[in-house]
């Protein structure tokens, strides 16, 4: 039998940070175990995520930024994230038996009591974190409903190595991409981006007009652009569309991982002669609007599996007192796909 201790360590933001965040600006406080009221079941958390949009929240004046699902964060709170815990005590009548795999939002913490309509119980057997937690289905989501990637369509990921990203890639292949090309800033991450996750060619951001490096990776043009970055990335994918090319703007990283900071808007210039004569579609895209999409995912990530072949990118940490630490290299892109803490 498991014995549960009295108290739990959670990870408090200290202080905002002014550019990037590091571990000082952050505090692990030990805390009486939570008790859980008649709606909440108690919960040890085993694996959380790190998401790098915990920079932006935690930024001051993120209390105004609207339609993002996270939520602000301000000196004192403790930060919060998707997490899969085990069951330690649940209300009779949830039908949870302690011991059951659960997902919430209550990361960033060993234990947790999460309200009962906020817990997906997952199927009993072997929990993989990474296919829960990382954004596999987002990317599913975005190249499904978002766009759709029809065969011999020619794909463009920006951050092609991130979470997001080195999913996105091989899905895209999966769904019938005759090309994928991905982007990232490092050369060792290009090469292995080649390798692990099959993409055709990768290009490396650097002094280079971004433009010029996309127009050499696909001289035929892109169809389809799923679009992490924006800024200069956006720009140059436009400029080398081909007719009727269909874009899905997820995220803003050019404003997210700012070097001088978080900033909540990510302005961009673009030639809208060139989004008219070409036809494009440009959608912005939330995965959070399509939940139908996670549970399909699993299934073709099953197949996919067993087909010899998506490879789950993660870097993994371990214990409370890394999380921290995580978040900060993360925010530096010093690692690869969903970042998560084991405990
Ligand atoms: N729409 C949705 O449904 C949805 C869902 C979840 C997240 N999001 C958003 O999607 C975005 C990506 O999330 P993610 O978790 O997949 O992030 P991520 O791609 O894992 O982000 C980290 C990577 O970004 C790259 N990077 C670092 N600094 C950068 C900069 N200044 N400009 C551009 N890229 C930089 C680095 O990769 P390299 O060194 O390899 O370039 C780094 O490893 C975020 O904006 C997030 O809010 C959207």
């Amino acid at each position: 039998m498991i014995v549960h201790p009295l108290t739990s360590r959670e990870v408090k933001l200290a202080r905002r940070p002014d550019e990037t965040p590091r571990p000082e600006h952050f505090e692990i406080v030990t805390s009486p175990m939570p008790r859980p009221s008649a709606q909440e079941i108690l919960v040890r958390n085993r694996w959380f995520r790190i998401s790098i949009s915990a920079r932006l929240m935690m930024s001051a004046g993120a209390e105004d930024i609207k339609g993002i699902p996270f939520p602000p964060i301000k000196p004192g709170d403790t930060l919060a994230d998707g997490a899969i815990g085990e069951v330690v005590s649940a209300p009779s009548e949830s039908g949870l038996q302690p011991g059951d795999f659960v997902s919430h939002h209550c990361g960033w913490r060993e234990y947790a009591a999460v309200p009962l309509n906020q817990c997906v119980l997952l199927p009993s057997g072997p929990v993989n974190p990474v296919a829960y937690l990382g954004h596999g289905w987002t990317a599913y989501a975005a190249l499904t409903r978002g766009v759709q990637v029809r065969q011999g369509d020619t794909v463009f990921v920006s951050s092609g190595a991130g979470a997001i990203g080195s999913m996105a890639g091989q899905i895209a292949r999966r769904l019938g991409a005759a090309r994928v090309i991905g982007s990232t800033t490092s050369h060792t991450k290009a090469e292995w981006m080649k390798t692990a996750l099959g993409y055709d060619a990768v290009i490396v951001i650097g002094s280079t007009p971004i433009a010029e490096l996309l127009a050499d990776a696909a001289p035929e043009g892109i169809d389809v652009y799923v679009d992490i970055v924006g800024g200069e990335h956006l720009q140059a994918a436009v400029e080398v569309a081909r007719q009727g090319a269909r874009f899905v703007l997820l995220g803003a990283l050019t404003a997210e991982l700012a070097a001088k900071g978080a900033t909540k808007v990510a302005p961009v210039e673009l030639d809208s002669f060139q989004l008219i004569i070409k036809g494009m579609t440009l959608r912005g895209y939330s995965a959070d609007n399509d939940p139908d999409a996670f549970n399909e995912w699993l299934q073709h990530l099953d197949e996919w599996q067993q087909d010899n072949g998506i490879h789950l990118t993660s870097s993994k940490f371990t214990g409370i007192e890394s999380a921290p630490q995580a978040l900060h290299e993360a925010c530096l892109g010093r690692l690869k796909g969903l970042v998560y803490v084991e405990l």
